[in-house]
């Protein structure tokens, strides 16, 4: 059998995209000129799927760090830190995040995805239990894979599913580890977590919160939904990443927990690969300074996230259940999102196009991430060009007969 069968349902469903004239896997730009503009056959395209969510990856303060520590550090540490050390760029940006979230510990990885693995892996052995929502990243997935501990899934973002669930472990004597995430990436809702966090501390379970989505974005000091809730204390791990508002590559972890630090020993996606270049922590921690003093930029990103929100809603399209920064289009078929995607991608906007298995509930969607640094003009144009093909292919129509 071919190494490859396994995976063979996953390729037709791609060649059936790319037989309608769409790769929206393998997108090559001729260059990238700004957080909101890259150039294909010549021509500029809108970038509305990157989750650049603050613009930071081409902020002078940002890019400036990164040379400067460039030119001063070398180009990379070809390491881990456990074999070839900690430069002084790693340990500021961890003092800097851990004094930000005010806990003791915080912890860097070469990626947020590398930090699910890492932190899931390690803190939940054979005898514990992981319970995850089932709308989870592909990383949380796989760190199930790797973490010895019982796996249960719960209905998304539903207190009384985790709460009957809980109820079935009574009597288990390991750790009970539940894990959710601040703004999931499909639908771009918050997680429930007042509701979770009431049904943690009822079955003296442990929470886990991924930020990816929602660290620089939410909350009035830009600390995601643990501070917008005012639970800042009630998650006993804190996961982020670099790669979305702080505009870089790389992953992190915080903690109140006050034997953290033996993750530095133990955790093996930590441990056995290379540390961050230097260069990239500098850019970090230059993007962790302007969230932390820049408000303006969240405040736009909001103006920009309800605006187009509210322009799509208008038009008519089926939306995700919150106005945040990730803007969910609900398309009624595979055909009519993937030749949704191909339209507005040849009307020069790029978006993702999102499809089962990788959507709750298996539905077609287009994905939009909006930024701080885009201008009313690039949103308005997207939600007239997404109006325009999706009228013109019938998916408007079909969607509002559905109704
Ligand atoms: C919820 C969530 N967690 C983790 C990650 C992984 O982050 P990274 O890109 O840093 O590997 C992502 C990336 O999209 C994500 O959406």
């Amino acid at each position: 059998m071919s190494l490859f069968q396994r995976v063979a349902p996953l390729k037709a469903t791609y060649d059936f995209m790319r037989s309608m004239g769409a790769d929206p896997l393998r997108v090559e730009w001729d260059d990238v000129l700004s957080p909101t503009q890259a150039v294909k056959n010549g021509r500029v395209v809108t970038l509305a799927g990157t989750h650049n969510y603050l613009g930071l990856t081409f902020d002078p303060q940002v890019v400036g760090a990164a040379i400067d520590s460039l030119q001063k550090h070398g180009a990379g540490t070809t390491g881990s830190r456990i074999a070839n050390g900690t430069y002084p760029e790693h340990a500021a940006f961890e003092r800097e995040l851990a004094d930000f979230f005010g806990m003791p510990h915080a912890m860097v990885f070469s990626t947020g995805f590398l930090a699910n693995l890492g932190v899931l892996a390690t803190v939940a052995g054979p005898d514990d239990v992981l319970l995850i929502d089932a709308d989870s990243h592909a990383s949380i997935y796989d760190a199930c894979g790797l973490s010895k501990a019982q796996i249960v899934r719960f209905r998304h973002n539903s207190a009384e599913d985790l709460d009957k669930r809980l109820e079935r472990l009574k009597g288990h004597t390991g750790n009970k580890i539940i894990v959710i995430e601040g703004i999931y990436s499909m639908l771009g809702d918050r997680g429930a977590m007042r509701e979770i966090v009431a049904v943690k501390e009822k079955h003296g379970a442990y929470l886990i919160v991924d930020q990816a989505h929602c660290f620089g974005v939410l909350g009035e000091n830009g600390l995601g939904l643990v501070e917008e809730v005012g639970m800042l204390d009630k998650a006993d791990i804190i996961i982020g990443t670099f790669s979305k508002s702080l505009g870089c590559v790389g992953g992190f972890a915080v903690s109140n927990l006050p034997d953290f630090d033996a993750m530095r020993i133990v955790c093996r996606p930590y441990m056995f690969t290379a540390s961050l270049p230097p260069s990239v922590m500098a850019g970090a921690r230059a993007a962790l300074n302007a969230i932390r003093t820049r408000p303006d930029l969240r405040a736009k990103l909001w103006r920009n996230a309800v605006f187009l929100y509210d322009n799509l809603a208008q038009a008519g399209f089926k939306l995700g259940p919150e106005k945040t920064p990730i803007i969910a289009v609900e398309l009624p078929s595979r055909e009519l999102a993937i030749d949704t995607w191909r339209g507005l991608f040849d009307a020069g906007f790029y978006v993702n196009l999102a499809l089962a298995p990788a959507t709750p509930g298996g539905i077609s969607l287009l994905r939009i991430s909006v930024s701080a640094a885009h201008q009313p003009e690039q949103l308005q144009g997207l939600a007239e060009a997404l109006t325009r093909v999706a009228t013109s292919n019938g998916a408007l129509a079909t969607r509002l007969a559905a109704e």
